[in-house]
């Protein structure tokens, strides 16, 4: 059975603009109307101001006027065996949009694994703390 935001993050992957890594990333974020945002990894010349799947699917969906906390799930896509989870500077910015949502890991072979935020991010900072 198929998983629409899976689908999404794995066909997002492909345009993904990692010429120095040549590490493919995919994310998709399915917000509470049910609908799907999307992003790639975007590598800079510089290496530091590469932006991640991750975030460049959450700013895309903010842009487009999903406001925080209105996301249901992330998928975040890349073709290893072990699933890539979301960096650490990624999990910050999914639990300030997103909350303890749920994290499918998957690749292009149907390999998925499912994580809450709250355990691949636990004890974490935030405006409840300003
Ligand atoms: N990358 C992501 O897109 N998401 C992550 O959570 C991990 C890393 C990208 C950044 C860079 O373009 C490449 O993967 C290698 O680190």
């Amino acid at each position: 059975m198929t998983d629409p935001l899976v689908e999404a993050a794995l066909a997002v992957r492909q345009n993904a603009h990692a010429p120095f890594s040549h590490f493919q990333v995919g994310a998709a974020i399915e917000d509470a109307a049910g609908r799907i945002h999307t992003g790639c990894n975007v590598e800079n010349a510089t290496y530091g101001l590469t932006m991640c799947a991750e975030r460049v699917a959450v700013f895309k969906a903010i842009s487009e006027g999903v406001r925080a906390r209105q996301f249901r799930r992330v998928a975040v896509a890349t073709d290893t065996e072990t699933l890539t989870p979301p960096c650490g500077s990624c999990r910050q910015i999914l639990w300030e949009f997103c909350g303890d949502v749920e994290i499918v890991l998957a690749n292009p072979r149907g390999k998925t694994e499912t994580h809450r935020l709250r355990d691949l991010f636990p004890h974490p900072f935030d405006a409840s703390y300003l």
